[in-house]
């Protein structure tokens, strides 16, 4: 049977089984495959129960399902066979059970008979295996591990038995395998996942049934690999090296690191920093953590540091990091001068170092490197200094001349340093130098020489002149002290003449000076300054004094008025101009103030006599006759050229006659005047005082005056007269040709009471003759030039000499 169902129903390929009809007390079971076609013929019931068949539709044959409201199947009441009404779908009509059976009733009237009909409805491979879904997303961490299992959800298959799901298929991958059973299936990981070489991954699961045709079903599980941060960043260089010029601005990019990380998201995020940066370093550079740039942020200075080592960090987002190096080289910019350093320097040096000495050490620096750095030192010209080079960077300051204070005491010494880059950087350094003294000038008088003229009888102390001498040395051995050189005039020590103020140079009197006694010296004044050893030098001052008209004439002869009784005779046949007599006078003065001048001031007779004013020679003016008194009385007068003059007065007694022993009485002629009875007492008491000596003096004079020559003194009219000595002849010393010359003779004899010495002073005729060796003579040096005027006057009793005249008149009177 079961092959004749097979043929006749080839098109739905489906297996019909009737089960052979049981007539249990009535009840019908049929057992036929699902998804019959509609009127599909189960059975015929009317066969199987033996009921005829006509007899179905008399008894109104029906069938009533239980349970249900549809129809699934009906029985032709003609025929008698059961048909299905409907496809019936064993999966929905009963699921999963393992037997499905519809069961039915069939009722026939008239009488009324129920039979039981069950419908055992077989399954068919009609369901394919169903997943739930086409795709399954899955998402698998790349850390799990192996053997891990990861549970799909099986395939559905509606049909039962065989006919249901019975395998599952995976397609051939490296990581999965599939492990059923118990209804479950999983991807077990087989090999590890790894997100960064695949991270996704497609499997394909089928699920077959064993129904016949097999049936399958298909899912697609996506898996994807979670990453896990499982890669450090990586940088792209182990080492980064940048170059940057010194004092780039702030912001300029050094250098960019870069790391990847191969993993994704956040582990994949990298952001930098820098590693261990020591603090200056961090101020210097900033890194982007994002981009990794580095850039500069503050101020790059090779001098300080010329390179940077520095670890760069890379970290992904769960903390992953690695490490690379950036070494940055600073390129050198000429950004330093040089720098001048003064190590040592002898301040002052002394003005006497011989040249080629070291005056100073100095060193010059210049922080830049390489040419940068090279520096040369020089200084200005025209300073007697140079540098020479020494050690390296070291120079020595010398002197290349010599140095002299009082030129240039201070020297500013320039050093200028320059350095080779470029362009070159300089600096400069200003050394004061101040060169010390050394006591190396002599004072130096102004003038030549010196002189001075004072008019005598000066008072002492008064300031003659004052000399100066400069010394350009500095302080003490600059300081100028005067004083007089020790040495003689006159014979007494200068210093008795002048004395000089030994700070300014003043020169002073110490005494008053005597024309008369000496007409002028010289002195030595030394100025000597301070130093150690002092320096000097020396200088003359000559003193030329002047004469003031402080020496009234003296008068030689005659006697000064009232001392005198001497006469002259005057022969009664001389005629007229013929020379009675001569007024000798001599002035201690010179020049003008010596120059005498005579006038007879008083005569008994005027018109008898004259005198010659230059020559003091009294002539007759004519020829004396019988009527001209005997006795004649002149008073003549002296008077020096001196402003004022002085004047000295003398009385001149002539007798006219050619024989002494007309001579009245020497009384009558002494009396002619209106002289005063005192006189004459004077006179008697004088001579009666002198009688009682007269005698023992006569025999004194008698014995002395036995032995010499009788000097032709006195009564003599022929008195020998210096030839030169008047008119006064005078010359110029000094040769300036003022009247203030001393004349060049001048020679007189005193007879006063004033010094009781014959004074006799020459001067000198020749312009070169030192005045000092004039002055030097003592009295006593001019024995041979009074000879030589033919004087024969012994001056060695000078002490009773001076009586004689007096002694002698007295000896007249007496007579
Ligand atoms: C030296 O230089 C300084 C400063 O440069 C200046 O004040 C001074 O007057 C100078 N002295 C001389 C002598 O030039
Ligand atoms: C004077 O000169 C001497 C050397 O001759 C020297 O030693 C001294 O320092 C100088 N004095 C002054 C004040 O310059
Ligand atoms: C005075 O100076 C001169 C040269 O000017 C010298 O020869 C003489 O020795 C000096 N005299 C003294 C005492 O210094």
């Amino acid at each position: 049977d079961r092959l004749s169902a097979k043929r006749l129903c080839p098109i739905y390929c489906l297996a019909t089984f009737i089960v052979t009809m049981r007539l249990v007390s009535g009840d019908l079971s049929y057992s036929f495959a699902e998804e019959m076609k509609r009127d599909f013929v189960i059975g015929n019931i009317a066969k199987d129960l033996g009921i005829d068949r006509g007899s179905f539709s008399s008894r109104q044959a029906r069938v009533d399902f239980e349970g249900f409201r549809k129809m699934y199947c009906d029985i032709n009441i003609s025929t008698g066979d059961f048909t299905t009404m409907d496809r019936i779908d064993r999966e929905n009509l009963c699921g999963k059970k393992p037997s499905c059976v519809l069961k039915a009733d069939l009722v026939l009237e008239n009488p009324l008979e129920l039979h039981r009909v069950s419908l055992h409805i077989q399954d068919i491979n009609d369901n394919s295996p169903q997943f739930k879904d086409h795709l399954i997303e899955m998402e698998i961490s790349e850390l799990a591990e192996r053997g891990s299992r990861f549970p799909i959800e099986q395939a559905h298959d509606a049909d039962i038995g065989q006919n249901a799901v019975q395998r599952y298929i995976l397609q051939k991958n490296k990581h999965f395998i599939l492990s059923v059973d118990n209804n479950n299936v999983d991807l077990v990981l087989e090999n590890k996942l790894d997100r960064e070489k695949q991270k996704e991954i497609n499997l394909l699961i089928t699920a077959l049934d064993g129904g016949s045709p097999q049936r399958s079903g298909t899912v697609v599980i996506h898996v994807t690999v979670l990453d896990a941060n499982d890669n450090a960043p990586v940088f792209s260089q182990a080492v980064y090296e940048a170059s940057l010029p010194e004092n780039c601005p702030l912001d300029t990019a050094v250098i960019k690191v870069s790391a990847t990380d191969a993993d994704e998201g956040v582990n994949g995020d990298v952001t930098y920093d820098f590693g261990h940066i020591s603090d200056s370093d961090d101020k210097v550079f900033s890194i982007n953590p994002k981009t990794g740039e580095i850039k500069v942020c503050g101020l790059i200075d090779y001098e300080e540091k010329s390179s940077f080592e520095m670890k760069v960090q890379a970290k992904d987002g769960l903390g992953l990091t690695s490490y690379a190096k950036v070494i940055i080289d600073v390129i050198d910019n000429n950004d330093n001068s040089p720098d001048i350093y003064l190590k040592s320097l002898s301040n002052p040096i002394h003005e006497n170092v011989p040249p080629g000495t070291e005056v100073g050490i100095i060193n010059v620096q210049d922080k830049d490197s390489e040419n940068n750095g090279q520096v040369r030192c020089s200084i200005q010209q025209g300073v007697p200094f140079k540098l020479v080079p020494s050690i390296k960077n070291y120079y020595s300051l010398v002197t290349t001349g010599q140095l002299d204070r009082e030129l240039v005491s201070d020297y500013n010494i320039t050093i200028t340093a320059t350095d080779e880059g470029s362009p070159p950087l300089s600096s400069s350094k200003s050394v004061q130098l101040s060169v010390a003294d050394i006591n190396d000038n002599p004072p130096v008088f102004e003038e030549q020489s010196y002189s001075a003229s004072v008019s005598e009888n000066n008072k002492s102390g008064s300031t003659l002149c004052s000399v100066s001498a400069r010394d350009p040395d500095w302080r003490q051995n600059g300081t100028v002290v005067y004083s007089l050189l020790a040495s003689e005039v006159n014979g007494a020590p200068v210093s008795s003449y002048l004395s000089v103020n030994g700070d300014t140079g003043v020169i002073h009197s110490v005494r008053s000076f005597d024309y008369e006694q000496f007409k002028s010296f010289k002195v030595h004044v030394m100025a000597r300054d301070n130093g150690s050893p002092p320096l000097s030098s020396n200088v003359t001052v000559s003193v030329f004094i002047s004469d003031v008209n402080d020496n009234s004439p003296q008068i030689l002869y005659p006697s000064p008025e009232g001392n005198s009784f001497m006469t002259e005779l005057v022969p009664k046949a001389a005629h007229g101009g013929s020379l009675v007599s001569k007024v000798i006078a001599v002035d201690a003065d010179s020049g003008q103030n010596a120059w005498l001048s005579y006038q007879i001031v008083k005569s008994t007779d005027p018109g008898l006599f004259t005198i010659g004013v230059h020559s003091g020679e009294i002539r007759t003016q004519r020829d004396i006759s019988e009527s001209d008194s005997m006795k004649q009385n002149l008073v003549v007068a002296v008077k020096d050229n001196g402003q004022p003059s002085l004047s000295a007065t003398c009385s001149m007694y002539l007798l006219i006659s050619d024989n002494l022993a007309e001579v009245p009485e020497l009384k009558d002629l002494s009396y002619n005047e209106s002289n005063s009875k005192l006189t004459s007492y004077l006179i008697i008491a004088l001579v009666s005082v002198s009688t009682f000596f007269l005698t023992f003096i006569i025999i004194i004079l008698g014995l002395r005056f036995c032995r010499r020559r009788k000097p032709r003194l006195l009564f003599d009219g022929a008195v020998a007269i210096p030839s030169g000595y008047l008119p006064p002849n005078y010359a110029d010393v000094d040769g300036t040709g003022t009247l203030r010359s001393t004349y060049n003779y001048d020679a007189y004899l005193t007879t006063g009471s004033r010094t009781s010495d014959f004074k006799f002073v020459t001067s000198y005729n020749d312009n070169t003759l030192p005045a000092d060796q004039t002055l030097k003579k003592s009295p006593s040096d001019f024995a041979d030039p009074f000879d030589t005027l033919g004087q024969s006057i012994e001056v060695r009793h000078s002490q009773i000499f001076p009586l004689v005249p007096t002694l002698f008149v007295v000896f007249l009177f007496v007579f």
